[in-house]
Order: structure tokens, then sequence, then C-alpha cells
């Protein structure tokens, strides 16, 4: 029952005349007329989150609150960066007031936030349970699946989604992510087309469109559109990148250049700057690769494995049993992904140590429960730091991203046992250097050299295969799978 004093005052706020609300519900507080939750509303509406979160933290410390009390605190932790306390508070609202959608919503988009969508996804399936069909809980529903990377099963929500609420611009937005993480890219084109006729005005859903645009095959209408909209470093960036498509590579350095002025730091620009200027990076690129792979981890598998048949790992298994390196107890995978390599070689009294710089391939790997060991680092330096030894050290897809090997070949000979092997596998330049590529930004290695390399590095035993490693635009990428022994 609402006090009949906020009564004028809520109608203030409803229509807008905020200040004067605010005033009128401070002074309800002053008389003892309990005006918390539309003064906490009132704040978040205004984005004044640690004011809303000093308002509430007190009344829910003393247990007086109530759960739309709850819901409006843990959105302010959240807003305020605060995430394990966000979750804190809606979780303990989901347990007093199960019953409340808006409560699982306030866990599971805290959870998002605090990076543990599996949380999410549950909270959001039992806001649904309780109200079927409610349009912010499929929509938040469908962005944990796609945290998950599960973007299959966002689709037939979110396609649900805008066949209900057709004008619902973050559905169809939602959409186009998940149809081109699944490589929908048509159909991707078709709904970035309609959140772009919903809000033609919004630089984001624009770039949106020029990027499905690009991806759809649609290059020469990508760099017409992206030519004309606003300059923002991403928006340079997509140009870039479709002018490359378009084999326009000074087009492409001018545009790295103006993302370049704008975000001087992005490591994706300093990378694709280098590449285009045939400069190879004399450092690893530690936060140009963390980056690709954080972001790129929840797709990861389904995109290399069930889109570009990516076999590697199962090949290199095999080139090593081929070649009678079948008995490793100790086993240490450079770059380990989400351990498909692990997957691969995992037997009975094996013990398989993992490093990655991504943590969140780690967290894959981690989760298939192969590893003994699991380390967030950079490969070299781990290699240099560590005191132990293995007897097989393995690097599957990972010198790709590694300009300079003869130091890492070093680094391995010295941490393999006597007898001990390495394995990796390249993709082949088409000279007798090493090469960065500006289209994909993946380095390519001249196997004779690298052949040469390990011979410097005192390995011996030297195998080669020439596979194909990936498909790129539907053309096999030639490469080779590499074995040497220390002794
Ligand atoms: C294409 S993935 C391959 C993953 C796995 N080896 C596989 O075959 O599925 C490359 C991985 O190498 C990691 N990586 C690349 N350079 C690295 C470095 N210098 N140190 C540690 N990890 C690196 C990336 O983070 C990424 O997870």
């Amino acid at each position: 029952m609402v006090d009949a004093r906020l009564e004028p005052l809520l109608a203030l706020h409803r229509a807008g005349r905020l200040g004067e609300a605010e005033a009128g519900y401070r002074q309800c507080l002053a008389e003892g007329i309990d005006a918390t939750l539309p003064l906490s509303g009132l704040l978040l509406q205004q984005g004044r989150h640690a004011e809303a979160a000093g308002l509430l933290e007190p009344v829910f410390a003393a247990g007086t609150h109530s759960p739309d009390m709850a819901v409006n605190l843990s959105i302010a932790l959240r807003k305020l960066g605060r995430d394990a306390d966000a979750v804190r508070v809606a979780r303990q609202a989901s347990t007093s007031a199960p019953e409340r959608p808006a409560v699982w919503n306030a866990l599971g988009l805290a959870a998002l936030e605090a990076g543990d969508a599996q949380t999410a996804l549950a909270a959001f399936g039992e806001g649904l349970r309780l109200v079927p069909g409610n349009a912010a809980l499929a929509l938040h529903r469908a962005k944990a699946l796609r945290r998950l990377g599960r973007p299959a099963e966002a689709l037939p929500l979110l396609e649900q989604l805008v066949a209900t609420a057709p004008d619902l611009l973050e559905a169809w937005r939602d959409l186009t992510t998940a149809r081109s993480a699944v490589g929908q890219h048509a159909a991707a084109l078709d709904s970035a087309t309609r959140a772009l006729q919903l809000d033609p005005h919004d630089p984001d859903v624009a770039l949106e469109h020029a990027s499905a645009l690009m991806h759809a095959g649609r290059t020469g209408e990508a760099i017409r559109r992206l030519e004309r909209l606003e300059g923002k470093a991403q928006t340079w960036m997509w140009l870039a990148q479709a002018r490359l498509r378009d084999n326009d590579v000074a087009g492409a350095r001018a545009a790295y250049a103006r993302a370049a002025e704008r975000d001087p730091d992005n490591p994706f620009v300093k990378h694709f700057l280098a590449a285009i200027d045939g400069d190879l990076p004399t450092e690893v690129e530690a936060d140009y690769i963390r980056k690709l792979f954080d972001d790129f981890a929840p797709r990861f598998e389904s995109i290399l494995v069930d889109g570009l048949a990516y076999g590697t790992p199962k090949l290199l298994a095999q080139f090593l049993a081929a070649n009678g390196v079948t008995g490793a107890r100790q086993v240490l995978d450079l770059g380990c992904g989400t351990g498909l390599m692990g997957v691969e070689l995992a037997a009975p009294g094996r013990m398989i140590d993992g490093l990655d710089l991504s943590e969140r391939m780690l967290a894959q790997a981690r989760a298939k429960g192969i590893y003994r060991e699991l380390h967030s680092a950079e490969l070299l330096q781990f290699l240099r730091d560590t005191p132990r030894r293995w007897d097989l050290v393995l690097a599957v897809d990972v010198f790709v991203y590694v300009a300079h090997l003869a130091p890492v070949f070093a680094a391995v000979h010295q941490r393999l046992e006597d007898g001990g092997h390495f394995a990796f596998s390249i993709e082949c330049s088409d000279g007798a250097g090493t090469q960065l590529l500006p289209r994909t930004g993946r380095y390519r290695h001249a196997p004779e050299q690298l052949v040469r390399l390990l011979a410097d590095a005192g390995f011996t035993a030297i195998r080669r295969e020439p596979v194909t490693v990936r498909f790129e635009v539907g053309e096999p990428v030639a490469g080779e799978l590499l074995l040497a022994r220390r002794g």
C-alpha cells in the first residue's frame, strides 16, 4: 500500500519532473515516510548509482528492505562495478522472494557481469518459468547463452522474440550477433538491416549493419557505408578490414592510421599496421593475443571445429604416433587454448600441463578436466621462468601468433628431458622468411628456416609433414607439422 502523500510525487516522477519528485521524496524521508524505493529508482534513472547504493545499503544491512529495493541495490552495485556484491544482494532477494521475476532478472544480470554466465542462464530460466515469453528475460537468457559459447541455442529464442516483439531493437541486434557467430551471414544481414530501419541514427547499429554487409560478402557496399559513418576507432578498423578484403592495402593503411589517432594503444591497430608495413614486431604481442582470444573463446570451438573443420590437434597426434612418439608421460601444451590437444593426448598415467595467455580459453580447458596444471602465462616467459622439465612439448596453431621462434626453440630445448620431443604446427610462408599477413594478422613461417633454427637450438631427428591447417574463404591453407628431439 503506497502512502497517500507519495501519490502526487509519483505522478511528478512519471511526468518526468524529476527535481520536484526528488525533493518531495527526500522531504517524505525526513518525515519518516518510506520513499526509499521510488527515490532509489529515480537516482538509478539518472545514473546516480553511488547515491542509490548509499541510500539502499543501510536499509539492506538492517534487513528492512523490500525485494524491489534489493533489486535496485543490485543494479546500483553492478553499475558501480561491485559485481560480487551485486550477485550477493540479488541472490539473497531470490531466496526471500523467489516468486518475483525481477529478482531473477537482477541475479542473472549481476552474474553475467561477474562472468558467471552459467548462474545467469539458470536465473533467467527461473524468471521465464514465472513469466513465460517475457521479452527482457528472453533477451537476457539469449545473451547468457551467447556468453557460454552456445549461440545456436540463442537463435530460436531471439527469432521467437523478434516474431512477437518486432520493434524490439535489442532483439534484432542480438539476433545479428548470434547469426554471425554461427556463420549465418546472409541472415545476419537481414536482422542488421531490420535493426537499422528501427534506428537509422544509432552509430553502433549502423556499424553493425556495415560489418554484416562485409561478412555477407558485400564488401563494396560495406566500404561505402563505413566511409560515411562518424569515425570512431572501431569504424576505422572495420573500414580497414573491408578495404583489405577489397585488396586496397593503401586504403586499409590509411584507415588503420585514423584508428590509431583515436586509440593509439589499441593492440589490434598496432598489430595490423605492423602487418601492412611489413614490420615484424620484436616483442610478443601479448595484449593483442590475450584480447583476441578472450573475445573469441566463447565461439572458438563452434567456429573452428564445427564450422571450419579445424583438425590440427588430431593430425598432430597421428603424426606423433606415426613417428613412434607414444610414451610421453609429462606433456606441456603451449597455447593450449580450450584444450583440444589435451583431448587428443589424454591417456592413463600421462600428465598434461597447459598454458595460455587467454583466461577465457583456459577456463574452457579447465572445464574439460584433462590437464594437471593450467597456467595463465606467456609461453616464452613461462619457459624461461620454470625449473621443470617435460618429455613432450607441443604448440598447435600457436606459432601463427609468434614472429620470432629462435628464442622459443632455445627455451623449449632447455625444458625438455634428454630424448624428449618438441612438436608443433605452422602455416607456411611463400618465401624464405616469416610473413605477417595483413588480411588475417597471422604469421606464416618458412619450414626450411625453422629446421635450421631447430638445429641451431640443439634439436636433432627433425621430421616434417605437409598438412592443410585450416580453410580460409573455402581455400585450404598450407601448413606443416614439425617434430624434433632433444639429444
Ligand atoms: C588458435 S588457438 C589454438 C589453441 C589450441 N592449441 C588448439 O589447437 O586448439 C591459439 C592459442 O594460443 C594462445 N597463444 C598465442 N600466443 C601465445 C603466447 N605467446 N603465449 C601463450 N599463449 C599464446 C592463444 O591465447 C590461443 O589460445
